[in-house]
């Protein structure tokens, strides 16, 4: 039987295996999916050493997904667009990365009926997060896409790597537009606390996306909702459900459907 893992520091919250049986089950394939903690001095050597013995895939979660980008021999265009690697499985004996949080990302607007095309996208923060889901927004058409961090030049950075005319970046406290999609890719929420950035960038918002998820309400849209009542809000349980599907069909070959894991997450 084949086995997969989610391997992260920490890791004990994912939800991950559940996901991933649960497709498992509705398409009749024998796996089996765990959850492993890796130590911060001993990634590599760790990752190596599971395929030795025989996984057949892992998702990386944080903080590994820069050096599970390195570690790897061949990456697909959209993990090397990112920099960053959450699928990781064996080819021709050789380790082979992949990234599917954009699709995640972009699937999950999609179910949520958001158009991409022809928007104007604002993505607050420029770590691993806000690089995995560039290469998958720009393929969904959008008008422009402004990046916006603390720190302006790591968002500097990903448009100067970019040779999308479609992307800007500034620095969080010069930005003084509405956006018609805004996302949140700090990792701000899992702290309860928000970025820095005026209010503005809201009020002409059609929808504002956590990429974190509780089953809480977030600090970042409960902060929308205020400012504009009428917009629609998302959390990243969806982007979460749609990736793992996009890494069962990398390692599968069959996409599932996402709808019964998506139901039954909203009630664990
Ligand atoms: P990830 O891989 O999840 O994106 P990361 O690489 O550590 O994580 O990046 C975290 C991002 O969240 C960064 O853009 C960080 O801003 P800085 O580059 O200025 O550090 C941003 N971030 C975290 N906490 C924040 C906060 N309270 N306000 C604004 N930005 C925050």
């Amino acid at each position: 039987m084949k086995k997969f893992l989610v391997i992260g520091n920490p890791i004990a919250h994912s939800k991950s295996p559940i996901i991933h049986e649960e497709f498992a089950k509705q398409l009749g394939i024998e796996l089996t999916y765990s959850k492993q903690l890796l130590e911060l001095d001993s990634f590599e050597e760790d990752v190596l050493k599971l395929f030795e013995n025989g996984i057949a895939g892992a998702n990386v979660t944080l903080p590994f997904k820069e050096r599970a980008f390195s570690l790897c021999k061949h990456v697909t265009d959209r993990a090397k667009l990112s920099g960053a690697v959450n699928t990781l499985y064996i080819k021709d004996n050789t380790l082979f990365g992949d990234n599917t949080d954009g699709e995640g990302l972009v699937r999950d607007l999609v179910y949520n009926e958001v158009t991409i095309e022809d928007r104007r996208i604002l993505v607050i923060g420029a770590g691993g997060a806000t690089r995995g889901c560039i290469p998958a927004l720009l393929n969904a058409k959008p008008k422009s896409i402004m990046i916006a961090n603390r720190t302006k030049d790591k968002a500097q950075r990903i448009v100067d790597e970019s040779n999308s005319e479609k992307l800007s970046a500034l620095g969080l406290d010069e930005v003084t537009d509405s956006f018609d999609i805004v996302i949140n890719a700090t990792s701000s929420s899992v702290y309860k606390e928000l970025p820095v950035v005026s209010s503005i960038i809201f009020s002409e918002a059609i929808a504002v996306y956590d990429m974190y998820y509780s089953n809480e309400q977030t600090s970042f849209l409960a902060w929308a909702e205020k400012i504009n009542p009428d917009v629609t809000l998302i959390n990243g349980l969806g982007m979460l459900v749609e990736q793992a599907a996009e890494a069962f069909y990398v390692w599968n070959g069959v996409m599932p459907k996402t709808q019964a894991v998506r139901n039954l997450l909203s009630n664990v």
